[in-house]
């Protein structure tokens, strides 16, 4: 069987970001840019990429951690250099090296994966199979030179071109697979190109036409590919070819997209068949939608599993859950862990967080619920703040099943409200109020029996019972 190892260049300065931050820790479609090249190496070749990284890169260290294996160029002698520092790990560990840059994260496993079968699958065993395309405007790239067989003679750097090489279409995508064998003899003797004296990798494929050895070339069908980001000009390109990616694999699912223009979907996102997503609507990190919802307008899930048939209009949902049927919004914020059960119905202005509310609970107006814990079908009248910070230590409110919490409720947390329990309007409850129970006041006091389980319960009766003739 034939190993393959995966090398990542990402020792640039990237000096044209102008930024504090190393250009490949820069995010590209909700992720540092590095982790889609690290990830798609992974893919191919189930264990961690080189990564070659400037000295100035603890940064960039820190961030992949133990996803790839860091190697120091001390100084960019150029990308012929970049790959020879890490001769003395990968030389005799593996058959095949596949060499791709840092900076253009819409290269995506498959097309390694089609570099990878043509370089095995050619009985010719090449000892270097590169990645290239035909473009309208090839500028900023090195130009593919072809014999008059159609054979690959060299790569030509854009700046030492000549007129004539410079009108060739063909470009040098930079995504390389070599014979491990031949690539690290072959290293040690290129020399380097004036003016900047920078040791091409590009000169692999004139060193191998010297050594009789075959170059292959495969032709890339998706021009976004192509996107290489050395300014912000150039981030602001990939993003949008990420979007316009994401989406359409979402729409080619069964996922409604209304406005793809607007529509911000990350790259770990799931959505079920028969959603609908409307216009200015970030889908961020780690969020899955079920089947059939309707999301959005203006709305941003960060983190957010939603099941099937929930409607989220013009609110956000951070780290958080709902259940099937579950409607919030508009302007609701659920974070913080909250989990919403099945049915629950948060109207406007509403915030929950790290609260469980149980099946069915209903909270229609400008209402605030911090760590609690509603049983089903409770309503929590307009205004109802769970008082849950006393200054110093959150407090938990739980609020038994079919409770009835009066408008402009304060529960002055650690406090309980019982199943089938009310509280007034404008009541500030500080003491526990019984099951079945009615508190009012200020500060609450118990009053009586509950009359609103008894009489909420009666109208669902008449409610389900049949017409009578
Ligand atoms: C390179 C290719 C060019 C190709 C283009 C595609 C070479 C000589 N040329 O040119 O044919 O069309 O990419 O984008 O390879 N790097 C290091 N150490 C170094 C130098 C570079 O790690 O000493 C890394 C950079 O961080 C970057 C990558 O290698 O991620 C490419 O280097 P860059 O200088 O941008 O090459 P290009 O001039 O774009
Ligand atoms: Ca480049």
């Amino acid at each position: 069987m034939t190993t393959l190892a995966t090398v990542i260049l990402a020792a640039g300065q990237g000096t044209r970001m102008k930024s504090r931050l190393a250009k490949v820790l820069h995010p590209v479609a909700g992720k540092p840019m590095v982790d889609h090249a690290v990830e798609a190496a992974w893919q191919l070749a189930g264990q961690p990429p080189v990564l070659v990284v400037g000295r100035q890169s603890e940064a960039v260290r820190a961030h992949v951690g133990d996803r790839a294996v860091c190697v120091e160029q001390a100084e960019q002698l150029g990308t012929a250099h970049a790959v020879q520092v890490t001769t003395p790990i990968l030389r005799g560990k593996a058959d095949l090296v596949l060499v791709c840059y840092g900076d253009m994260p819409l290269l995506r496993p498959e097309t390694f994966r089609r570099l990878l079968e043509a370089h095995t699958a050619s009985p010719a065993r090449p000892a270097v199979t590169l990645l290239t395309y035909v473009a309208a405007d090839p500028r900023g790239f090195g130009r593919i030179i072809r014999r008059p067989d159609g054979s690959v003679a060299a790569i030509v750097e854009e700046a030492v071109a000549t007129p004539a090489e410079l009108q060739v279409r063909e470009l040098n995508v930079g995504v390389y697979v070599f014979d491990a064998a031949w690539l690290w003899d072959a290293l040690p003797r290129i020399t380097p190109t004036p003016p900047k004296h920078e040791y091409y990798l590009t000169d692999t494929v004139a060193l191998a036409n010297a050594d009789g050895r075959t170059v292959l070339a495969v032709e890339g069908d998706d021009p976004d590919e192509l996107i290489g980001i050395n300014t912000r000009v150039h981030l602001a390109e990939a993003e949008a070819a990420f979007r316009r990616r994401i989406n359409r694999q979402h729409m080619l699912n069964g996922v409604t997209i209304a406005d793809p223009a607007t529509t911000y979907i990350g790259p770990d996102v799931t959505i079920g068949p028969d959603t609908v997503i409307l216009p200015n609507t970030h889908l961020v990190g780690r969020t899955t939608i079920g089947e059939a919802c309707e999301i959005g307008p203006n709305s941003v899930l960060v983190n957010a599993a939603i099941g099937d048939r929930c409607r989220v209009f013009a609110s956000v949902i951070q780290d958080s859950t709902l259940e099937e049927e579950v409607e919030v919004g508009p302007f609701g914020r659920v974070r913080g862990g909250a989990y919403l059960c099945r049915g629950v119905h948060m109207g406007n202005f509403g915030e929950v967080k790290k609260s469980r509310l149980g099946p069915g609970v209903k909270m229609g107006h400008f209402s605030y619920l911090g760590d609690a814990e509603v049983g089903a079908n409770v309503n929590i009248g307009a205004g109802t703040i769970t008082c849950n910070y006393d200054g110093v230590s959150k407090h938990r409110t739980v609020i038994g099943e079919g409770a009835f919490i009066g408008s402009d409720t304060m529960l002055i947390a650690p406090v309980t409200v019982g199943a089938g329990a009310q509280t007034g309007a404008g009541a500030v409850v500080r003491h526990p109020v019984p099951d079945g129970k009615v508190a009012v006041g200020v500060p609450a006091r118990v009053i009586g029996d509950s009359r609103i389980a008894q009489r909420r319960a009666e109208k669902e009766r008449a409610r389900s019972r049949p017409e009578e003739g």
